[in-house]
């Protein structure tokens, strides 16, 4: 005795798309679960590609894989300002670009101060 196939399975041995594309009435019970899958899928690729699109970091030091500073705090002066917006063109250092994002984007980033007792 042999066991019956799954439905998904048998349309698959046998076409069910005729000249003009016309499914079989039957068949749409087996038909649309597998497109509505497949549509499901292609439109999560396309929202992981977006999510690629939404780096922070878009042109400081690309071609490594983490960007780190380390600085002896002894060697910096009596007041510091570091970047955390990603938009100074003195990274890591802050150079006031934050503001220009803050007004484009509505966001209130802003710079971390290190500043040295007397
Ligand atoms: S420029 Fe980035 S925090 Fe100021």
């Amino acid at each position: 005795m042999s066991a019956r196939p799954l439905p998904m399975f048998a349309l698959l041995r046998r076409p069910v798309i005729s000249a003009g594309f016309r499914i079989p009435k039957g068949r749409l019970t087996t038909v649309f679960p597998l497109g509505a899958t497949v549509a499901f899928r292609t439109i999560l690729s396309g929202k992981n590609t977006e999510e690629k699109d939404d780096r922070i970091n878009k042109t400081i030091d690309k071609d490594v894989s983490k960007v780190v500073h380390n600085f002896n705090v002894e060697d910096l002066g009596s007041k510091v300002a570091f970047c955390r917006c990603w938009k100074s063109k003195k990274f890591p250092y802050c150079d006031g670009s934050h503001g220009l994002h803050n007004r484009m984007t509505g966001d209130n980033v802003g710079p971390l101060i290190i500043i040295k007792k007397a």
